[in-house]
């Protein structure tokens, strides 16, 4: 059952088209696109060398055909393996590698940077959620880095009288903070697994101006998403892949849905 609200909700492609495409490939991003997201969402890592590179996990175990921590490996490293043969193309059936573009650039790895470009250059205006990993860690050289970025290609302030197309999200409150601090026009999504006594009233950390909270704190608690809202947060939902989940988050009016299958999302929503 889905209400006139449905238009307004943002469709975030969760890692890419994560279900159709090995995550965080160029593969992943393009297909979203394709498949009409609104918006991307993206895991950044330092590499040992100081690069930004679009991976979840801490180690490269999973998504490639190597090993190690991301934070252990340069980026060449990191060029050298694999991103895309751990999803068979059976799990895939969207997903074409040949598809204008040789399988190499396809699944390497993904540097923001690359990503960013691919926004810049989609022909219309597609955001980006980019979510800080273990920013703790490097004490703030994430956020620097990350930063620096983003003034390059002019995402850190308002783009043609429209608010920048970038959000950063995190876990981590004092991540926000650091961005918050250094680049109040960028928004920042602060991201919750379970409702902390302290913001139970809705109120966000100082810096954080949306809230992320997962799925399962909006099955289980319906009543926090109106208090978000009464307390001025708009609300974005992680990740968002069954359609009664999409369904319940159209009715408590949420703003954003971010999945791994935006192009079932937004059939779902009458946008295909
Ligand atoms: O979009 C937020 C969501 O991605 C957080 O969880 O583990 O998928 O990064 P995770
Ligand atoms: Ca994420």
């Amino acid at each position: 059952m889905t209400h006139a609200r449905q238009h307004t909700i943002q469709v975030v492609a969760h890692r890419g088209a994560s279900e159709d495409a090995p995550e965080h490939t160029l593969a992943a991003y393009m297909k979203a696109i394709e498949d009409g997201a609104d918006a991307l969402e993206c895991d950044v890592r330092l590499t040992a060398d100081g690069h930004l590179v679009c991976v979840h996990d801490r180690r490269v175990n999973r998504t490639s055909n190597g090993r190690g921590a991301v934070s252990a490996l340069e980026l060449a490293d990191l060029a050298a393996l694999d991103f895309g043969s751990w999803r068979d193309s059976e799990e895939s059936p969207d997903w074409d590698p040949a598809r204008g573009h040789s399988p190499g650039e396809f699944t390497s790895v993904l540097t923001l940077e690359r990503l960013l470009e691919l926004v810049s250059d989609a022909g219309r205006r597609v955001e980006l959620a980019i979510e800080t990993k273990h920013p703790t860690r490097w004490a703030g050289q994430v956020e620097e880095r990350l930063l620096h970025l983003l003034k390059r290609f002019g995402f850190d302030t308002p783009v043609a009288g429209e608010p920048s197309p970038v959000r950063i999200m995190s876990f981590s409150a004092r991540s926000l903070h650091r961005v918050a601090a250094a680049a109040p026009a960028i928004p920042t999504v602060y991201l919750m697994q379970f409702v902390s006594p302290r913001l139970r009233d809705g109120r966000l950390p100082a810096g954080s101006h949306i809230a992320g909270p997962g799925i399962r704190i909006v099955r289980n608690h319906p009543g926090y998403i109106a208090r978000l809202h009464r307390a001025g947060h708009r609300v974005h939902v992680w990740t968002v892949n069954e359609p009664e989940d999409v369904d319940l988050c159209v009715r408590l009016g949420v703003e954003a849905i971010i999945t791994n299958r935006p192009k079932q999302v937004l059939s779902q929503l009458g946008r295909s």
